[in-house]
C-alpha cells in the first residue's frame, strides 16, 4: 500500500515543527483525506438554525426554515448544504442548515444582498415566535484537515473539495489530527483571546452577537449507517451508538469543563423534514487541544474508538470521517435572535 501525507503537496512547507510519527509509520488501515483544487484557498461553512420550544411553533419553524432555504437559490448561493435537525439539552428543536462556499468573497455577496441582509437584520426576526441564529466560519486551507475512513463517498464540506487523497500517513496514533492540519508544520494554533459579547444579552433573549477568538476550533465528526446490515449494524446500534450518545451528551450538557462550548449531535433529514440513518456531532471549542485531550482520554470516546479499531478491518459499510478547522479571529460571526442562553457560544457566559 503506497502511503502519501494527508497534507496537499502546495501547502507543504519547510517545518519547524516535526510530525508526531516517523516518516516510516504504516497505520494498521486505510484512510483518506479529502483533496480539493489548489484553486480553493478558503472555504466557508455556516450554520443557519431556527429553534423551537414546543411542537405547538413546528408550524413557524417549518415556515422560517423554508424561508432560509429559499433564500440559498439565488446567484452566489452556497454550493452546497445539508439538512439536519438537533434537539438540544433544553429540549428545544433546532432546525439547521449547513451551507458551504468554496470561496469568501462568493458568501459575501450573497450576504450582502439586500433579500439576505435586511431579512436577518429586521426586527420583524424579533417577532416570529421562533429563535434563530446564525454561526459562520471561514477557514484557510491550511487550517483544515479531514479523516474519511473509507475512500468514499465524501460529506460535508469535503463534497466541494470533490477528491480523496491516497491512503495517508497521518492517522492510527493521537495526535493525527494535528499533524493533518497544514498550519501544524509551523504553528502551535494555541488560542488567544476570549469570547466576547458584542451585543446585546443572552439571558434576556433578543439579538446578541458574539465575538470569537484566535484559534477556536470546530470538529464535524460524522457516521452513516444506513447500508448496515447483519453484525455490523448490530454492533452499531448495541456497541457504537450509545456510546457514542453518551459522549455527545456529555459535551452537550458539560462540555465547558474540557473546553467545549457548544456540542450538537444532528441527524441527517430529507427535504420533506424525514430523519435519515445519518447524523454528526458538531462541535466548537477553545483549542485544538482541549478538543485533543478529550479525544484520548473521554471514556466514551476512548471505548468507540477501541470498539472501532477491533472491528475496522470487518466493517465494510459504516462509514466514519469528520472535518477539523481552526479559525482566525476575523473569520467567525455568531448571531443568535431569541434562542434561549444556552444555545451556541451563548452557553459560555451562562456559566
Ligand atoms: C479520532 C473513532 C466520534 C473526535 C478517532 C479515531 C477513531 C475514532 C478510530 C482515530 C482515527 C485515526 O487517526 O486513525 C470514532 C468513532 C466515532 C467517533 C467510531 C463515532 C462512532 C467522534 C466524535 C468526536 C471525535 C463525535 C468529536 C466530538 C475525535 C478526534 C480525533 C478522533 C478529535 C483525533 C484525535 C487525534 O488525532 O489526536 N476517532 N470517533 N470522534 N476522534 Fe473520533
Amino acid at each position: 500500500m503506497s502511503l502519501d501525507s494527508s497534507i496537499p503537496s502546495h501547502l507543504r512547507c519547510p517545518r519547524t515543527r516535526t510530525r508526531r510519527v516517523s516518516d516510516t509509520w504504516k497505520p494498521a488501515v486505510p484512510a483518506y483525506s479529502a483533496l480539493g483544487p489548489q484553486s480553493i484557498k478558503q472555504l466557508v461553512m455556516a450554520y443557519f438554525g431556527v429553534q423551537i420550544k414546543s411542537d405547538e411553533t413546528k408550524g413557524q419553524a417549518c415556515a422560517a426554515f423554508r424561508t432560509i432555504l429559499q433564500s440559498f437559490n439565488v446567484d452566489d448561493g452556497p454550493a452546497r448544504h445539508d439538512l439536519v435537525q438537533f434537539v438540544d439539552g433544553q429540549g428545544h428543536l433546532n432546525l439547521i442548515a449547513v451551507a458551504y462556499w468554496e470561496e469568501p468573497e462568493k458568501y459575501h455577496k450573497w450576504n450582502d444582498k439586500p433579500a439576505v441582509k435586511s431579512w436577518w437584520s429586521s426586527d420583524d426576526r424579533l417577532n416570529d415566535g421562533v429563535g434563530y441564529f446564525r454561526e459562520i466560519f471561514s477557514p484557510r486551507m491550511e487550517q483544515f484537515e479531514t479523516i474519511f475512513t473509507a475512500p468514499g463517498p465524501l460529506e460535508g464540506v469535503s463534497i466541494l473539495l470533490g477528491g480523496l487523497t491516497e491512503p495517508i500517513i497521518e492517522h492510527g496514533y493521537w495526535g493525527s489530527m494535528r499533524d493533518r492540519l497544514p498550519l501544524s508544520q509551523t504553528d502551535t494554533m494555541d488560542p488567544s483571546g476570549e469570547l466576547a459579547l458584542k451585543q446585546g444579552t443572552p439571558a434576556k433573549g433578543g439579538r446578541v452577537i458574539v465575538a470569537g477568538h484566535q484559534n477556536l476550533t470546530l470538529i464535524r465528526s460524522g457516521e452513516d449507517w444506513s447500508r448496515t446490515d447483519g453484525e455490523e449494524r448490530r454492533t452499531w446500534f448495541e456497541d457504537i451508538q450509545p456510546v457514542l450518545l453518551d459522549g455527545m451528551n456529555y459535551l452537550r450538557d458539560d462540555g465547558l469543563e474540557v473546553g467545549c462550548y457548544c456540542n450538537r449531535y444532528c441527524y441527517h433529514m430529507d427535504k420533506d423534514g424525514k430523519v435519515e440513518e445519518k447524523g454528526f456531532g458538531v462541535s466548537l471549542w477553545r483549542s485544538l487541544s482541549n478538543l485533543e485531550s478529550w479525544a484520548e482520554s473521554h471514556p466514551t470516546h476512548l471505548q468507540i474508538f477501541v470498539t472501532f479499531n477491533r472491528l475496522a478491518k470487518k466493517f465494510k459499510e459504516l462509514v466514519l470521517y469528520h472535518e477539523v478547522s481552526v479559525f482566525d479571529a476575523s473569520a467567525q460571526y455568531f448571531e443568535y435572535i431569541n434562542c434561549h442562553p444556552k444555545t451556541g457560544v451563548m452557553r459560555a457566559f451562562a456559566a
